[in-house]
Parts: C-alpha cells; sequence; structure tokens
C-alpha cells in the first residue's frame, strides 16, 4: 500500500503539441466535474516542449519549460504525462519518471509497441502506473474494455480500422474518385496527414496499434514487425471502383485472432468488405475495433480515433484512474497489460502464406483470344476457382489493355502468391496483377 494522497494530484506534461494543448482545454473546461469523479483536483505543474520560438495558447503561460528535467527531477509532480510522441528521448523521459517514482500516462503508440513490456514491467517493479489508453484508437476507450469488462471472457477475434489518416484517403478516393495522391495531399491540407505519412499509409502504425491490442486480448509478447503489414498506396482508383461493382468497400483493416494451435493470425492491409457491413460504414477519419469475446459474442467500438479533443479526454480519464489510485494508495490493482506478467508469452504469428480467404484479383491484359484461358489456367492449377468475373470493355484501341476482375472462391495465400508470379510471366500481360483479400 501506497501513502493516499490527499492534496491535489500534480502533474507535469511532456509535449505540448496537438494532444498536450487538448490535454490543457479537458483539464480546464472539467475541473469542476473531474474533482467531483476523483476526491482531488489535478494541478498542472509544468509544460515543457521544445521549441521556444513556437507561438503557444495562454493556457501555457507560466507553465511552460524548455527543460525535462523541471518535469522528471520535480520531487513534487505524481504523473507525467508523456504526449511528445516517437521513440527516443520519449521513452528514457518515460523510464527516468518511472524510476523517480512517478506514474506515467503516455499516448505513444510506437513507444508502447517496442518498449511496452520493459517499461510496463519497470512499473510493476516500482509500485507506480503506467496507463496508455490514448495510445489506441485515440478516444475509443478500448484498452479498459480489453483490460478490465472483457477480464472474464475469451477474446476469439478482433477486426479494426485503427489509422483514421489510411480510412480518409480510402473514403475520399471512394466519394470523390480521386487517385491515391491527390487524396493524400488533399487529407494533408485537411490537417488529417503528416507531412510524412509513412507510418499511416505503410501501415506501421495500424501495426504498432494491432501488437498493442493483441498483447491485451491473447496475453501475447509480440513485435510489431512480427506482424505481416501492408499499407494502402498501392490501392488504385479503379480498385475501388471495380469492388463497388461487386458489391464491396477497400477499408484498411487491422485483424487478429488466435489459431486452433494456438498461434496467431494478425495481419495489416487494405481488404475488400461487403458494403452492407458495419466496418464498410465506418468512414473518414472514423475508427472501429470490433472484439469478438467467446461469450459475449461481438462487441463494436467506434468513435474517433485521433484528433486533439477525443485523445485529450482519453489521457485526462487515465490521469482521473492514475489520481483515484494515489487517492486510496494503491497501485497495480488492474495488470496494465490485462494480464499478469508471469502469463504473458511469446506467440508465433502465422505466416501470412497459410490464410485462407476469397480474393480480388485484377489483371491488366492485351484483349487478345485465349489470354483469359491461360490466366484461369493457372489460377486452377493452384487450386484457386473463381467466383465470378468481370471485364472492363476496350476502347476503339485494340492495342490498349483491358481490365480483368475476377473474385475467387477461398484460397490459400501461398496459392494465389505463386499463382499470380506465374500469371505476370504469361503473353499479354501488361502490368502486376493486384490482389487483395476479401473480409468476410
Ligand atoms: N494527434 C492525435 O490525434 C493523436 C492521437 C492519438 C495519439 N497521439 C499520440 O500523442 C503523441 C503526441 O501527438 P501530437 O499530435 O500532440 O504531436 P505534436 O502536435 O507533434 O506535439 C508534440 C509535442 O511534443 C514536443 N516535443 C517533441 N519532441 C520533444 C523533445 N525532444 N523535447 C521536448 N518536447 C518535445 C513538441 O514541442 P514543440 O511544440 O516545441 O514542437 C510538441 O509540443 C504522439 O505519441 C502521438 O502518436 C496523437
Amino acid at each position: 500500500m501506497n501513502a493516499r494522497v490527499t492534496r491535489p494530484i500534480r502533474i507535469g506534461l511532456l509535449g505540448a503539441g496537438v494532444v498536450g494543448e487538448g490535454i490543457l482545454q479537458v483539464l480546464s473546461d472539467h475541473a469542476g466535474s473531474i474533482e467531483r469523479r476523483m476526491g482531488t483536483a489535478i494541478e498542472v505543474r509544468r509544460v515543457v516542449a521544445r521549441d521556444s520560438g513556437k507561438p503557444r495558447s495562454p493556457r501555457c503561460e507560466g507553465l511552460l519549460s524548455f527543460d525535462p528535467d523541471d518535469v522528471l527531477a520535480d520531487p513534487e509532480i505524481d504523473v507525467v504525462v508523456e504526449v511528445m510522441g516517437g521513440l527516443e528521448p520519449a521513452g528514457d523521459y518515460v523510464r527516468r519518471a518511472i524510476e523517480a517514482g512517478k506514474s506515467v500516462v503516455t499516448a505513444n503508440k510506437a513507444l508502447l509497441a517496442e518498449h511496452g513490456h520493459a517499461l510496463i514491467e519497470l512499473s510493476e517493479e516500482r509500485g507506480v502506473d503506467l496507463y496508455f489508453e490514448a495510445a489506441v484508437a485515440g478516444g475509443i476507450p478500448v484498452i479498459r474494455v480489453l483490460r478490465e469488462a472483457l477480464a472474464s471472457d475469451t477474446v476469439v477475434a478482433l477486426r479494426g480500422i485503427v489509422n483514421g489518416t489510411s480510412n480518409y484517403i480510402l473514403s475520399e478516393m471512394k466519394e470523390r474518385g480521386l487517385d491515391f495522391a491527390e487524396a493524400l495531399s488533399g487529407a494533408q491540407a485537411a490537417g488529417y496527414a503528416e507531412a510524412d505519412p509513412t507510418l499511416d499509409v505503410g501501415g506501421g502504425d495500424a501495426t504498432h496499434k494491432l501488437a498493442i491490442l493483441a498483447m491485451l486480448a491473447f496475453g501475447a509478447q509480440l513485435r510489431p514487425e512480427d506482424i505481416p503489414t501492408e499499407g494502402i498506396s498501392d490501392v488504385a482508383a479503379l480498385d475501388i471502383q471495380m469492388a463497388a461493382r461487386f458489391g464491396y468497400v477497400i477499408k484498411p483493416l487491422a485483424v487478429g485472432a488466435e489459431l486452433p494451435d494456438g498461434s496467431l493470425d494478425l495481419r495489416v492491409h487494405p481488404a475488400l468488405v461487403p458494403d452492407s457491413s458495419v466496418l464498410a460504414s465506418i468512414s473518414g477519419a472514423l475508427n472501429v475495433v470490433v472484439l469478438e469475446g467467446k461469450m459475449l459474442g461481438p462487441c463494436l467500438l467506434s468513435g474517433y480515433g485521433a484528433g486533439a479533443l477525443p485523445t485529450a479526454m482519453s489521457v485526462v480519464s487515465d490521469i482521473v484512474d492514475v489520481g483515484r489510485n494515489l487517492v486510496v494508495g494503491a497501485s497495480g490493482r488492474v495488470p496494465q497489460r490485462a494480464w499478469r506478467g508471469e502469463h504473458l508469452s511469446k506467440r508465433a504469428v502465422a505466416a501470412p502464406g497459410r490464410h485462407v480467404c476469397r480474393w480480388y484479383l485484377r489483371f491488366s491484359v492485351l484483349d487478345r483470344p485465349g489470354v483469359l484461358a491461360r490466366i484461369a489456367g493457372v489460377l486452377g492449377a493452384f487450386d484457386v476457382s473463381i467466383e465470378q468475373m468481370l471485364q472492363q470493355g476496350r476502347g476503339p484501341d485494340s492495342d490498349e489493355p483491358v481490365h480483368v476482375v475476377m473474385l475467387t472462391h477461398e484460397a490459400r495465400e501461398v496459392d494465389v502468391r505463386h499463382a499470380l508470379r506465374e500469371i505476370e510471366m504469361l503473353r499479354g500481360m501488361v502490368a502486376r496483377a493486384r490482389a487483395l483479400r476479401i473480409e468476410s
């Protein structure tokens, strides 16, 4: 049992950007109701940023510092709130805060996915809390649901759209007929995409979040690089139109499930989902996570996965949780990884080749006799059978390639990949074949 804190909970913020400013707003707008819920107030002692030349909001007045030690070495600060982002120096600061006996709240998914286990173990050793609700799907309380509400269930599968930037880009491509590059620059102009969008559109950000979700849902210790990841930058406007003609929408998915042999099926990639499905209805910058509990059945959580106020609300709710623990002199009652440390285990991620699903295949071919028969022959030789097919009519120029789209019955990924490699070498093929999974 730690000593009970009876005075206001004192916090120091590392970071005064989008989320940091949002936290200051939530704390000031909701000060009264937070105090009534927590039993004491939250007092911001210091806000650390990097660039002394940047204009700041009046909320930062009298609080700003450019020296992290003003937070890390201040013995009066109870909770360090890390909203700087990046692996270092954020990781070093979080470690130092924990070692100094302070609890930490962070929104940093990259840090959690890469070093979460070590940091959480350190916090357990030191008897302090490390909360991170905003690190996955921003304002959606999915971590609390997995950690607390489903503590008596077994999560058998989860599916989500957890990167708002990719979802916004694919939604814009569909709604406005834009190609990927146009939709990306629109997203950047609207503030939905970073100047360097690689982590978002390349799938890395969703992979970080899936690694955290898999830890909570399946008790899995894994490295984000073990998760097969594909971004959305290869999705063409034509694929979106063709998918729509078959009744599907292309969405950036993160998928996880426990397989009978104990390995995990974890994947991040764009996929076709039926246009009548819940996943298809989540458009723009919204996020969704659908959890499948053995007892509960499906449970859907949807909302804003980013943005100053939804994310800041989530961070402040974590501060309130830590504050409640400090008020009663407790920590570590709820394991931060949902499982007691000794019950987490390193888990194998199933090789993507084993995955079985239906496929969307698009071929660009010269419209010559026999081309389609040759494609179908190779697919058949690899046990990939065609369920539906559509050929986009050719123009007056017979040398202009035509697009042939095939939806397959269920097939193993390894067989589809081998077939595509052979098909690409056939006479009459003019571009790389495009393959997207269909998520039922
Ligand atoms: N934005 C969202 O909607 C969202 C949603 C969920 C999670 N997150 C996570 O929240 C974290 C913060 O995101 P954000 O959007 O608020 O980022 P941001 O707007 O870029 O703000 C980052 C802040 O950290 C400060 N900072 C960066 N490096 C620093 C250093 N070495 N020393 C001191 N201060 C430093 C920056 O200082 P200056 O102001 O001086 O540049 C800035 O105030 C990230 O981990 C992000 O992944 C964000």
